[in-house]
């Protein structure tokens, strides 16, 4: 299977604090202010689920959040964390085969259009745009090497991190999507925008 994590899941977190410290993290985390109280949220890709505990640190209650996640492994590892007392519906499946009944205020995908290529971008976006209410919140976090500065080092680094994980995680990808155009075309509004490892990460909030 395609972008499926399984066999580096329970290394996954570990292998990237030790590559990019606490950058992956801490873009993630400070979109989560964000977070209005009794949300419908929807994660797409949040590999071993530590972000529902950052969640739950500020929303101890009162969310239902949607998990969907490819990889087995990660699902599993996701299902043992502790989320306090919000509501959980863990789906195993990609998000492009699983079918969304819900629209959501909040939508999560973090490294996650990275691994596609730019049809599967397309197709994805648009699913998930049509499930996001208006006013809704769309936060997206990936690799970019859009920046100016220190563009050499970035390529190189995708490089090696797309021939790493095409070998572990068979990910189709092997080039960033710039998934910017997709929000302008729909009209979204970027209301905040954050760079983090020499803006080798960017972490955006867009609002429908
Ligand atoms: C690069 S990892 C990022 C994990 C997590 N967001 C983090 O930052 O720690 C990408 C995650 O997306 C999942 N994934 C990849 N393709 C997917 C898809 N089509 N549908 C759902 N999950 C997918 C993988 O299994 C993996 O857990």
């Amino acid at each position: 299977m395609i972008n499926n994590y399984d066999k580096i899941a329970k290394h996954y977190d570990s292998l990237s604090r030790l590559v990019f410290g606490k950058s992956q993290v801490a873009a993630q985390v400070n979109q989560l202010n964000n977070i209005k109280e009794n949300s419908a949220i929807l994660i797409v890709g949040g590999g071993t689920g530590w972000i529902l505990e950052e969640i739950a640190k500020l929303h101890p209650s009162g969310l239902k959040i949607t998990y969907v996640e490819i990889s087995a492994q990660m699902l599993a590892l996701s299902k043992t964390r502790n989320c306090g007392k919000n509501e959980f519906l863990f789906i195993h499946s990609s998000i492009e085969d699983f079918s969304l009944e819900d629209h959501f205020d909040i939508i999560l995908t973090p490294f996650l259009f990275d691994n596609f290529s730019v049809e599967r971008c397309r197709i994805v976006f648009q699913k998930l745009s049509y499930r996001l209410n208006k006013g809704g919140l769309w936060f997206l976090v990936d690799f970019t090497i859009q920046a100016k500065s220190g563009k050499w080092w970035k390529k190189l680094f995708l490089k090696v991190m797309y021939k790493f994980f095409g070998l572990i995680s068979n990910v189709e990808a092997n080039n960033l999507v710039d998934m910017l155009p997709y929000f302008n075309d729909a009209n979204y509004k970027l209301i905040e925008e954050r760079s983090y490892y020499g803006q080798f990460i960017k972490a955006m909030i867009y609002q429908k």
